[in-house]
């Protein structure tokens, strides 16, 4: 990559952040990096944090949690505009855009938005779950079923509260420690009457919103959070929030299709979420994307499988993929030394990038949101390991947009030069 400086027509950053974005490479792609960055709002646990407690939003957080962006939170999620912009800058109209690390399925809800077919994968099984359920198609008869389908439920684990019916399973120590006894029997019964429902689809749905409202009603205040509290939560209202959600998924999912293009001018967009590990891509054929839009995850700097683990449990999900092929996961690079976790960043980032180049087209691009972090203050400097490791997976470096961010993580690796998180186009040869 040429260094080639970039300011001109970019806007300054945010304040908080108070950064510029820098830039090198091809000045069109750069550009584009540079705008797709260049999004209010906090990134990283803060902006989680903000994303899944606040009661007021800002504007920047309004969009964040717009339509079915909002029905659920997920640590480390991309700013849908930041999405939306790479989308269209970088995929062709009607081409198909692939998400190797999907997550809540951000870059797919997007891709279909902006009319072109979405492709994500993920190997923790609620993302999955929810990428699938916030791109699925939902008519009018579909919404009204969940709404009926959750009141049913509901009514079900009214009743059972009502009538002080036992637990219909026996929960484990963690289970009792994290909710009140009374809130526990709510989601018992929430918990067997979604498994109950005999249409696959629904049945999806209602675990789905079990899941969204479990951390609500227990006494941790985010999937990331590691300290508990004190909630009061009232009698019957675990049950009641769970009707809320459904309805609220409802409402999200009908804004959601209103934005998709006309289908009069063509078919809707469409979307497909597999269970894959993004070092292997074994479900995809060869050249099936034309572009790769993504953002792996931080590098010693969360742990899927621990922040889902209750949710996991909940809806009976298969985590051995995760257990056993988590990529960066702080539980095992907290183990290594700072040289040790870079070795191994590089090492799983480039089975990545040779699975990338493996499914994209020749000449498509492969975007990677990719940002710094630390690992016994040692920095793990997201543009220098994400380019050696795309090197030795044959892939061309064009372009890359950096801003700085607020240094979360750890200051003695931070000190010499600070924190940023970088938007990097590579392409296939
Ligand atoms: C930064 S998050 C992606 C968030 C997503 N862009 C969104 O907006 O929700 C990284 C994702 O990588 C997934 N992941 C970790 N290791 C993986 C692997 N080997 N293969 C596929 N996905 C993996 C995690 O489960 C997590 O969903």
């Amino acid at each position: 990559m040429t260094s080639r400086p970039h300011q001109a027509g970019i806007k300054r950053a945010l304040s908080h952040v108070g950064g510029s974005v820098d830039t090198e490479g091809d000045a069109g792609p750069a550009k584009s990096l540079a705008h797709a960055l260049d999004v209010t709002g906090a990134e990283g646990p803060e902006r989680h944090k903000l994303a899944d407690e606040a009661e007021e939003t800002s504007k920047e957080e309004e969009i964040d949690r717009a339509h079915v962006h909002g029905f659920h939170a997920y640590p480390a999620r991309m700013h849908p505009v930041t999405a939306a912009r790479l989308v269209t800058a970088f995929a062709p109209e009607g081409g198909v855009v692939l998400d190797p690390f999907c997550g809540s399925g951000t870059v797919l809800v997007e891709s279909l938005i902006a009319g072109r077919d979405a492709l994500g994968t993920d190997l923790n099984p609620l993302a999955v779950r929810l990428a699938r359920a916030k791109t699925a198609p939902r008519d009018e008869d579909a919404r009204r079923a969940l709404i009926s389908a959750a009141a049913s439920v509901r009514a079900i684990a009214d009743e059972r509260r009502k009538t002080r019916a036992g637990a219909t399973k026996r929960y484990d120590k963690e289970d009792a420690a994290m909710f009140d006894p009374h809130v526990l029997l709510e989601l018992d019964s929430l918990r067997a009457g979604s498994f109950a429902q005999t249409d696959p689809n629904l049945r999806a749905d209602l675990l789905l919103v079990l899941s969204a409202i479990l951390v609500k009603v227990s006494r941790r205040r985010s999937d990331t959070a590691t300290r508990t509290e004190q909630k009061r939560i009232a009698a019957g209202y675990t049950a009641k929030l769970f009707l809320r959600k459904a309805e609220d998924l409802a409402r999200r999912s009908a804004a959601f299709e209103a934005l998709l293009p006309s289908q009069v001018r063509g078919p809707r967009p469409r979307a497909r979420v597999r269970d894959d590990d993004a070092t292997r891509l074994s479900t995809l054929k060869d050249a099936c994307a034309d572009v790769i839009v993504t953002s792996p995850p931080y590098a010693a700097t969360y742990d899927y499988l621990t922040h889902h683990a209750m949710r996991l449990r909940w809806l009976e999900l298969d985590s051995k993929g995760l257990e056993d092929r988590e990529l960066g996961p702080r539980r095992r690079y907290n183990a290594m030394s700072g040289p040790e976790a870079e070795s191994a960043w590089v090492d799983e980032l480039s089975r990545f990038f040779s699975a990338a180049a493996r499914v994209v087209r020749p000449k498509g691009a492969v975007i990677v949101l990719i940002a710094d972090s630390s690992s016994n203050g040692h920095a793990l400097r997201g543009e220098v390991l994400a380019a050696a490791a795309a090197h030795e997976a044959g892939l061309r470096p064009l372009a890359r947009a950096s801003q700085q961010r607020p240094d979360f993580h750890d200051q003695r690796a931070f000190a010499s030069a600070p924190r940023r998180e970088h938007a990097l186009y590579f392409q296939r040869r």
